[in-house]
């Protein structure tokens, strides 16, 4: 049902009129099968929240066209929009949970904005969801009360409240221990393969996000730099995919931002 076709897609950002845009997407072209795990890797600032807030409707592109399910984005009305993004479940970027409602109202949130269910089907959901990543048991507890991993598992079960078609998550794994992350990733391809949703995991993580990818799209500059099988993006000789995915330390991705050599900033010669 949730097939993603993303075609010549192009995103400005326009800051105010008189500045130069900023291309933020380039040219995008590509699709996410129904069904399928995606990982959508790439250097910080290559697109990759961009290009999720624009499958989420969040941003209208600058050209291109993004169709999610049987939806153009570009043709639905205010009130098909809506309805559209009730089939996705978005965990975003530094999504923090809203500190001032417990775990159960955070994962009853969005349940509570787009349905009008009832209180004791929407408690049966939330419970739901919430065993659904081991915190059942923390219903009761404020987000100021648990740790960093479970506050992204609450985020989690909130994502997935609405039983979304298409799940995005954008760093879900940041800040979080090697066990807590492995946990995390088994439960985004657990989710994917029981509840029969299109998955895109945005992650810095690259031997995680490999694991549990049927394909990986590789971002860089505004484009689609690589993509295929995990297997088939590490065989990769490109020198731009082997430095990202960490084969070689060295590579086109330089670290610096550039700027002043560290001879005349410091005014001292540097042994190299
Ligand atoms: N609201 C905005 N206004 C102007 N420019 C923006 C805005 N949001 C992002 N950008 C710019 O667009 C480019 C892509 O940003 P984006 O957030 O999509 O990158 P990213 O791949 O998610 O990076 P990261 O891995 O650091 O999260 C960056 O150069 C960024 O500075
Ligand atoms: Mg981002």
């Amino acid at each position: 049902m949730a097939r993603v076709t993303i075609e010549r897609l192009r995103h400005a950002y326009v800051a105010a009129p008189s500045e130069p845009a900023h291309w933020a997407l380039k040219q995008v072209d590509f699709v996410w099968e129904d069904g399928g795990a995606y990982a959508l890797l790439g250097p910080c600032g290559c697109g990759k929240t961009t290009l999720l807030r624009l499958i989420g409707g969040q941003l209208k592109p600058t050209a291109g066209r993004i169709q999610v399910a049987e939806h153009d984005l570009a043709k639905l009305s205010r009130r098909d929009m809506y309805a559209a993004r009730r089939r996705m479940g978005m965990l975003f970027q530094f999504g923090a949970l809203f500190t001032d409602l417990s775990v159960f109202e955070n994962v009853a949130f969005p349940l509570r904005e787009h349905t009008k269910l009832p209180e004791a089907l929407i408690r049966d959901i939330v419970l739901m969801k919430l065993d659904a990543v081991g915190l059942r048991g923390a219903r009761d507890l404020m987000p100021g009360q648990i740790s960093g991993g479970m506050a992204r598992r609450v985020a989690l079960a909130r994502a997935i409240a609405l039983d979304p078609e298409l799940v995005m998550y954008d760093e879900p794994f940041a800040g979080l221990d090697p066990i807590s992350l492995g946990t995390a990733a088994k439960l985004i391809r657990q989710l994917n393969d029981a509840l029969g949703i299109t998955s895109i995991v945005v992650s810095h993580d690259v031997q995680e996000t490999f694991l549990i990818a049927d394909q990986v799209i590789i971002l860089a500059d505004g484009k689609v730099a690589a993509q295929g099988t995990p297997d088939e993006v590490r065989a990769s000789s490109d020198p731009l995919i082997r430095q990202f995915v960490g084969m070689d330390m060295e590579g086109p991705v330089e670290f610096h931002y550039p700027g002043p050599t560290v001879e005349q900033d410091f005014g001292i010669e540097v042994a190299r």
